[in-house]
């Protein structure tokens, strides 16, 4: 989806990923930055790893890191994390 077409709720979700997870991840093209790329992270049924592609599993792992991934979570309210995953999910 355009960057032009989010929605208020997607479009703060976007500036949560460019300052959390866009140093080590692309959203909007393939491959591996630091991380594998999360671009139609939802529209596969498993993540990188393995594991189930939803909410839970996503949140999980920002909040507690997975293997060579930091927490990142920490800075992060829940409604950033709302947004974040609403952004994700336009991907
Ligand atoms: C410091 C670098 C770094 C940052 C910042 C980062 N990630 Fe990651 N991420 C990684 C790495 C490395 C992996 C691969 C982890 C592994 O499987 O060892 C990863 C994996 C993932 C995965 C796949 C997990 C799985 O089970 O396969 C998701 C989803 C993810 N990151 C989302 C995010 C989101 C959303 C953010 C921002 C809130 C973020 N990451 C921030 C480095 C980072």
């Amino acid at each position: 989806m355009p960057l032009s077409q989010l929605n208020p709720q997607q479009a703060r979700g976007h500036v949560v990923f460019q300052t959390q997870c866009a140093v080590c991840h692309y959203d909007r093209s393939g491959g591996s930055l630091h991380g594998p790329s999360l671009l139609g992270v939802y529209r596969k049924r498993e993540l990188p790893s393995g594991a189930p592609a939803n909410d839970d599993r996503v949140t999980a792992t920002v909040m507690h890191g997975r293997g060579m991934m930091p927490a990142v979570g920490n800075g992060m309210d829940r409604q950033d994390v709302d947004d974040l995953l609403a952004y994700l999910h336009t991907l």
